[in-house]
């Protein structure tokens, strides 16, 4: 059994975690870099805890430049076990309304300027990612969101996309109509790849902020719409993230998906070479 540590990586309006003990940021290098900013750690009600925020503290990284790599990286280094990405996005479903949470289990990567993987220099391996996030991971944030009373979503299809800017209404019709994609945002990808590749469990919590621009009753998606429902989301991302150490086990059993050993089939390159 190895002790389970949570890495959170916070997305736009959560820039820290209430209530945490022995709680200290901690500069962590990497061989791809520094990543967005220092990592909060200590532990919550016993477990232990690192926290990122995912553009760093001021918001200084778009969604194209948050250093991917040095942040998943950095949070191996720490020796997180579980990932837990929580971040704003855009709906394409009525039933998944602005507030709402959306617990990820599909993504569609339509993002084009960012490094995504680890491998390709010396070493070549071509990790599944048929399944991108951990059941077991999910459920517990799925359970943590509805015990904090939040109205969450089980499972839904994110479409990752470059930004900055956000979707034409072409695009917003055909992601949803033709596509099947439920929710949209900039940042889970290549972050969820990454984690498989580092052989970290990965769970994502889309927070609903607005209906893109495909909703005839809502107007087209703009900046000050999203801050002010990201800001009550804020607070119910923290309330969930409270809840989280009653739900998962300070001791962790191996991952019974295994996505902690995802290398295991995936190295190409000869060990000798
Ligand atoms: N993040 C929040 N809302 C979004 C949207 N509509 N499109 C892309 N990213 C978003």
């Amino acid at each position: 059994m190895t002790k389970t540590k949570i890495g959170i990586i916070g997305g736009s309006g959560i820039y820290d975690i209430e209530g945490m003990t022995d709680a200290e940021w901690i500069g962590v290098e990497t061989p791809w870099g520094p990543p967005s900013d220092q990592i909060l750690t200590g532990s919550l009600d016993g477990l232990e805890m690192a926290f990122l925020p995912r553009h760093g503290r001021g918001h200084v990284f778009t969604p194209s430049t948050v250093p991917y790599r040095a942040n998943i990286d950095a949070l191996k280094r720490l020796g997180v076990t579980d990932v837990i990405s929580i971040s704003a996005c855009g709906s394409f479903r009525e039933q998944m309304a602005p507030g709402d949470f959306v617990i990820v289990d599909q993504f569609i990567d339509r993002t084009f300027a960012r490094e995504k993987s680890f491998f390709g220099t010396g070493c070549v391996a071509h990790v599944s990612v048929a399944h991108p996030t951990c059941a077991r991971l999910s459920t517990a944030c799925l359970n943590a969101a509805r015990q904090a009373g939040i109205t969450v979503h089980d499972g839904g299809t994110y479409l990752a996309m470059e930004g900055p800017q956000f979707s034409t209404l072409a695009e917003s019709r055909m992601y949803r109509e033709h596509w099947g994609a439920d929710v949209i945002g900039m940042t889970n990808m290549p972050e969820a790849k990454l984690a498989r590749e580092a052989e970290l469990c990965y769970a994502s919590v889309a927070m609903v902020t607005d209906y893109d621009s495909w909703h005839p009753d809502h107007g087209e998606v703009d900046v000050t719409q999203i801050i002010a429902t990201l800001m009550g989301n804020a607070d119910n991302g923290r309330a969930m993230v409270r809840r989280l150490p009653a739900l998962l086990a300070a001791e962790r059993a191996p991952c019974p998906a295994g996505c902690d050993h995802a290398l295991d089939h995936a190295i190409l390159t000869a060990p000798d070479r």
